[in-house]
């Protein structure tokens, strides 16, 4: 439950242009948000970095010092300068879970979804990257560092006034939403009015670490020992899409070394760790034709492998089984913070691989939303449904950013960093 210090909702009146960057998967995306204080009124111009295996499993140097390398790239190719005395500002998403004594700070508290850096975490991402950005003199001003979840929350709110949380459903799992300021013990001391809101991350990816509620099949127990973070994440591990695919290999692999599936066959592609993603479940899931040629296929084309009848019924199954429960997580995690905040009503602004291209994903996920909170059955509509969030990781990082010049000029500096505001240089949330 991170303190994110982005207080209170946007206003759509927002305005200001706007670097941003979006750290938290397979790519780096820089982008360049202008927007005109007008909900429907906002330009964007962006380009894609690819993250390779290798800075994912380095060392922060270098992780820091590419994406230095990329925002130097990306304000070149665009002819972006500072204006006038003003430095570039700029809003960092970085979607791990960060501990934040104020907006532009950020403690990683550990790595997810694979990432696996030496040297960052313990220490602040936020002067990590500023210190690479100082190496190369990149006119760049740091203004907040976000969440995606927090993102794709105020993203949506802009458009949306019925957004009641933001939640990421894809490689990882999170959500946030806002919460009152005298409802946060970890506040108290701070001189912060009970009933002004601000966003909380979860970070409920992290729920029932010490596996006390969830049980776990052997294979969940083994894709937890064989992470590079056995122990962390436990509830991301039994939902999310990162682990999704894994889960169907183990299972194919278990079942083979008992001698109950593809004997005679090679199953040497299916050795590779991670070698199935989330789309080779979805596919299996999709598959609509009634002999299951599609699934077939799949299984030839991506293992080398031929299925029997029985064997396609098998996989199936495995793959509902898989889909169908880390889709009811999801519908957990959310129904939790509903039930705290008595949510009763509203739009759950969701971003991810899992809930855009899952298939069954949003059915599933509404069914058991209405089982954990007792919905009539006879109901003819849904009183909190899924819809689909808005560029969290860029319009919503610009958006904050805008919120939090917009208070820093208003001298509303709560967790601003502000070297003259000693009152808040004793704000101690980790
Ligand atoms: C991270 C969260 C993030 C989520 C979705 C998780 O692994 O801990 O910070 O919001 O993934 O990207």
């Amino acid at each position: 439950m991170n303190v994110t210090w982005v207080m209170g909702w946007p206003s759509g009146k927002e305005t200001g242009s706007y670097l941003t960057l979006d750290l938290g998967g397979t790519n780096l995306r820089v982008c360049w948000v202008e927007l005109h204080g007008r909900e429907h009124d906002i330009k964007i111009t962006q380009d894609k970095y690819k993250l390779t295996e290798e800075i994912k499993t380095g060392q922060a140097e270098q992780l820091w010092s590419f994406v230095a390398e990329c925002l130097e790239t990306f304000i070149t190719k665009h002819n972006l300068s500072p204006n006038g005395n003003e430095l570039i500002p700029f809003g960092f998403t970085f979607s791990y879970p960060a501990a934040q004594n104020f907006i532009d700070h950020g403690v990683l508290q550990t790595w997810t979804k694979g990432f696996d850096i030496d040297g960052v975490e313990g220490e602040d991402a936020a002067s990590q990257l500023k210190l690479a950005m100082a190496k190369k003199d990149l006119p760049i001003r740091l203004v907040a560092l976000i969440n995606d979840t927090t993102g794709a929350m105020i993203a949506s709110s802009y458009h949306d006034p019925e957004t009641r949380i933001g939640a990421i459903f894809g490689t990882g799992c999170n959500a946030a939403y806002m919460e009152r300021a005298g409802s946060i013990p970890k506040l108290k001391d701070l001189d912060i009015p009970a009933d002004c809101e601000l966003a909380i991350n979860c970070e409920y990816g992290a729920f029932d670490n010490d596996h006390r509620v969830l049980p776990r099949t052997k294979y969940d127990v083994q894709i937890d020992n064989e992470s590079p973070r056995p122990g962390e994440q436990a509830f991301e591990k039994l939902s999310a899409g990162y682990y999704m695919g894994e889960m169907l290999r183990l299972a194919i692999i278990d079942l083979h070394e008992q001698g109950l599936i593809f004997q005679e066959q090679d199953l040497m592609k299916t050795k590779v760790p991670y070698v199935l993603d989330t789309g080779f479940l979805s596919q299996i899931e999709d598959d609509p034709s009634t002999d299951n040629h599609v699934t077939r296929q799949c299984f030839n084309d991506s293992l080398g492998l031929q299925l029997s009848d029985n064997e396609l019924i098998l996989v199936k199954r495995l793959a509902h089984a898989i889909a169908a429960r880390g889709a009811r997580l999801c519908a957990c995690g959310v129904a939790a913070i509903c039930r705290k905040q008595h949510i009763t009503s509203g739009h759950i602004a969701a971003d991810g691989s899992v809930a855009n291209k899952s298939p069954k994903f949003k059915a599933r996920w509404a069914a058991a939303m209405a089982e954990v909170l007792d919905w009539p059955q006879e109901r003819t509509t849904d009183p909190i449904t899924l819809t689909s969030a808005e560029d969290g990781s860029g319009i919503g990082a610009a958006i904050i950013a805008a919120m939090t010049d917009d208070r820093a000029k208003r001298g509303d500096v709560v967790g601003i960093r502000d070297e003259k505001t000693r009152r808040l240089s004793k704000v101690n949330v980790l």
